[in-house]
């Protein structure tokens, strides 16, 4: 069994709704327990319970939101240097494409490499020049068919690498190719 947090920060709703398809996407994933958690409710306990995270912050002046960096200033310290290996990649909301959602997204990576989680990408396409390379990005809320696969894409790929790498489940390999 793998555990898949997604932790997000919402102040209008859009980040939000990414969250509820990148927690889609995990629990594609057989043998996934998911947790849904605002950054209000959650608890460091739950960053310790995951094993791979997702993590979801709206894009505020081009970085992660203050909410979500008090969270892991002021809920999270105690977990720091007890969290290293576990999985994690990102995704924002942002009001307009070229916003800085991505930005947003490298901003929660290096906050994440300060734990020691190991941050991933995805190279696939969901789309006609739709990518998410660097984590799922949308402007304003997920709409259209593959801004959802997006975030559905990227929670399903957070939930495979749990299964491969943490619960040694190497049929959940994502490639076509194993390459190694
Ligand atoms: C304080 C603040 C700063 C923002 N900065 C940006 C920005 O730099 N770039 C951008 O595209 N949108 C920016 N926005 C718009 C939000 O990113 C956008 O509305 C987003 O969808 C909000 O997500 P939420 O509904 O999950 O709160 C900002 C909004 C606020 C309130």
């Amino acid at each position: 069994m793998g555990n898949v947090l997604v932790l997000y920060d919402s102040k209008t709703g859009n980040t939000a709704k990414m969250a509820d398809y990148v927690a889609q996407g995990a629990e594609e994933v057989g043998d996934t327990e998911v947790r849904l958690l605002s950054v209000d409710e959650a608890h460091a306990d739950d960053v310790f319970w995951c094993d791979g995270l997702a993590v979801g912050s709206p894009t505020y002046v081009g970085v992660v939101s203050w909410r979500m960096k008090r969270f892991w200033d002021e809920a999270v310290p105690k977990a720091w240097g007890k969290v290293d290996g576990k999985i994690a990649c990102a995704f924002s909301s942002s009001g307009g494409w070229g916003g800085g959602a991505e930005l947003t997204c490298l901003s929660l990576y290096i906050l994440l490499m300060n734990f020691g989680f190991l941050v991933f990408g995805v190279p696939d396409y969901v789309g006609e020049a739709f990518t998410l390379h660097h984590g799922a990005v949308v402007a304003r809320e997920p709409k259209r068919e593959e801004e959802i696969a997006a975030c559905r894409r990227l929670g399903k790929r957070l939930a495979q690498w749990v299964a491969v790498y943490v619960n040694g489940r190497e049929e959940h390999w994502p490639g076509p190719i194993k390459q190694r």
